[in-house]
């Protein structure tokens, strides 16, 4: 069968086809991230606008480019949270109402539940049970997956999310918005030089606490005011050191607590190169087997959400045509 997947749930406008026999077909990508650049984040309002206006559009790019008629589409799936409101209901009513016009069933698909499937979309994919370490700009989370919609949530973060603690602490060195990736590239200029806390690092639980990093960092900047090119590189070389030893320590904790063999790596923080080299050499001595999606893939997509729908066919495909989003959603409800 062949899913359309539709996510809208913030900055990203994204569709794609996932064919069940052979994967995905195709993606087309909307970013946003220039128009919300100017106010240092994500406006909802223009978020939705925006993907009133390309939703369509980019539904005929992908059609095109795949060369599928809109007839030939058996089910379409939807990001329906959590996520912005307004954001949610553009993908949710667009989808909708699609399948109504085309009498084909929706897939209300749960956003995390994409992140946490994207590494099926390469061609060496995990087996059930795995542990998920999912880290974006709004969640860092440490999952038990027992099989699929059966997800455990081990390890959360207690105030910041990993992405935001990137993208406030760009922020603090001047590196604008969404920072995670840049300041990801100027620690790839730095030095050991200074040495910032890494929190909960060493207590019993699975949870993160990034906040009192950040102000960490706050203080730092401060404290070496005028920051020249050299002193910025070596603050986000101490940040990406700390932030990344606590999500692979706690990686390593978890899959020895629940006695797994296997980790994905999905969301936006998945795709730092830091983190991906320190998990790969723990992986090979602590002998687990590692899946990240491809760099593309770790932000947000249509993709993962085309194949999570794909996935949840049996489960959750539905012909009634009502909807409404769900800006909240915790993962182990769904
Ligand atoms: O998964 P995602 O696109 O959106 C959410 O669902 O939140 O993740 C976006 C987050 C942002 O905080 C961004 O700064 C961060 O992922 N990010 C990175 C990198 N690329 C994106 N953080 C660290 N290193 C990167 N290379
Ligand atoms: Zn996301």
């Amino acid at each position: 069968m062949l899913v359309l997947g539709i996510e809208s749930s913030c900055d990203e406008t994204g569709l794609a086809i996932y064919d069940s026999n052979t994967g995905l077909v195709g993606h087309v990508l909307n970013s946003q991230v220039d128009l919300h650049r100017l106010y240092g984040g994500v406006v909802p309002e223009l978020a939705s606008r925006d993907h009133i206006r390309f939703i369509l559009p980019l539904l005929d790019e992908l059609l095109k480019k795949t060369a599928i008629s809109i007839d030939q589409i058996d089910a379409v799936a939807y990001t329906k949270g959590p996520g912005l409101s307004g954001a949610l209901l553009v993908g949710a009513s667009v989808a909708e109402s699609l399948a109504f016009s085309l009498n084909i069933p929706t897939i209300p698909v749960h956003h995390l539940e994409g992140h946490l499937l994207s590494p099926f979309l390469e061609k060496n994919t995990p087996e059930f049970p795995f542990l998920a370490l999912l880290v974006s700009g709004g969640h860092s989370q440490l999952i038990q997956v027992h099989s699929l919609g059966n997800y455990e949530i081990i390890g959360d973060t207690l105030d910041d999310a990993a992405g935001e603690a990137f993208d406030k602490s760009a922020q603090l060195l001047g590196l604008g918005y969404p920072g995670g990736a840049a300041l990801s590239k100027l620690a790839d200029q730095g030095h050991e030089k200074y040495s910032l806390p890494r929190p909960l690092i060493n207590t019993d639980d699975l949870n993160f606490s990034f906040s009192g990093l950040k102000t960490a960092v706050l203080h730092l900047v401060n404290k070496e005011k005028p920051l020249n090119d050299e002193t910025k590189a070596n603050i986000a070389f101490a940040f990406q050191e700390s932030i990344t030893d606590v999500l692979s320590v706690k990686c390593l904790k978890a899959l020895d607590e629940k006695k797994l063999s296997s980790l994905v790596v999905s969301g936006g923080v998945g795709a730092n190169r830091q983190l991906r080299e320190k998990l790969t050499a723990l992986s090979h001595e602590h002998k687990f087997k590692l899946y990240f999606p491809s760099l593309e893939f770790c932000t947000d997509n249509g993709a993962m959400i085309a194949l999570a729908g794909c996935f949840r066919h049996q489960l959750s495909a539905s012909t009634n045509y009502e909807f409404s989003v769900k800006p909240k959603w915790k993962l182990n409800d769904i």
